[in-house]
């Protein structure tokens, strides 16, 4: 079955799917994307990722390209379209086609919507999840709105290769106080040894990611003991248990930093337990 690629208003071959040269995604990086899981059937968490595309969008002064309700729809078909089951859907919206100008174009540009979806595999994941994941600490080096889910993607690009590079699948930002921010493309969390789980708040250095809104959630039900609070790579190499979280990963354990092997060396379990409790405390959109 070939994929199915929704872009600017028209469902077309994946392998056809293009935007034009002068998108202002491709020459500026100028715009905002949105990553959902896909699982077991479900759009996950839609409506707060749907708000989160809404405040970037405002941030950056970028008009929805459609009505919500019509991108929610568009989501639904290009999952269906594809038959993912389970995966991913991607939304990108950028400020749309100009000649190369750095000023905002005219009011009458109209932004562009690309949507994507693929399948994963859980079983996959799932193996993965249960060996644990490394990371490899980076500089921080990016600007100070990382909390705009922007596609200017370029240090996170860069850090993450540089993980791979160090055999590890994800980088960890740590800022000039010696504190980790996030993940390249997650958010960091910790168990100290003392069992009190923490992740850095979200007013700044960081994406608020949806999954850590979940999680949050999750730990304010089971009653976890849990702070809210900046953490260092020191504490970190410390830790009882390390994870990361995104629409990608769920809850996926961590279990080295740099050369450091994270408590045991095994998936926590309290990351364990979040990933197995995970989708309780999310909204489902049945596509
Ligand atoms: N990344 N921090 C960064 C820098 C991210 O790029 C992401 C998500 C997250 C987690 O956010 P959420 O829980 O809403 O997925 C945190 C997506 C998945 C990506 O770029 O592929």
């Amino acid at each position: 079955m070939s994929r199915i690629a929704y872009v600017n208003g028209q469902y077309v071959r994946h392998a056809d799917a293009a935007v034009h040269v002068e998108d202002r995604g491709y020459q500026f990086a100028d715009g905002v994307y949105e990553v959902c899981e896909v699982w077991q059937g479900n759009i996950v968490d839609v409506p707060r990722h749907l708000d989160r595309l809404d405040r970037s969008l405002k941030e950056l002064r970028i008009d929805w390209p459609m009505a919500r309700s019509a991108v929610q729809f568009v989501l639904r078909q290009v999952v269906r379209r594809n038959r993912v089951v389970n995966g991913l859907v991607y939304i990108q919206v950028t400020r749309g086609v100009a000649r190369r100008d750095h000023f905002f174009p005219s009011d009458d540009v109209a932004p562009s919507i690309v949507v994507t979806a693929r399948s994963a595999d859980p079983k996959a994941a799932q193996a993965q999840a249960e060996k644990g994941i490394a990371v490899v600490s980076y500089p921080e080096n990016r600007w100070p709105r990382v909390d705009i889910k922007t596609v200017a993607l370029l240090p996170n690009v860069l850090a993450k290769q540089n993980a791979k590079e160090n055999g590890g699948k994800e980088a960890w930002y740590v800022d000039k106080d010696g504190n980790v921010t996030e993940g390249g493309s997650t958010n960091a969390w910790i168990v100290t040894k003392a069992g009190v789980l923490v992740t850095r708040p979200a007013e700044s250095g960081i994406l608020r990611g949806i999954t850590r809104q979940a999680i949050l959630e999750l730990v304010a039900r089971e009653g976890l003991t849990f702070e809210e609070r900046p953490f260092s790579l020191a504490e970190a190499y410390d830790a009882k248990e390390a994870f990361v979280t995104a629409a990608t990963t769920i809850a996926m354990p961590v279990t080295r930093i740099d050369d450091r092997i994270v408590g045991n060396g095994h998936p926590g379990t309290v990351a364990t337990r979040l990933r197995e409790m995970f989708h309780t405390a999310t909204d489902l959109q049945a596509v």
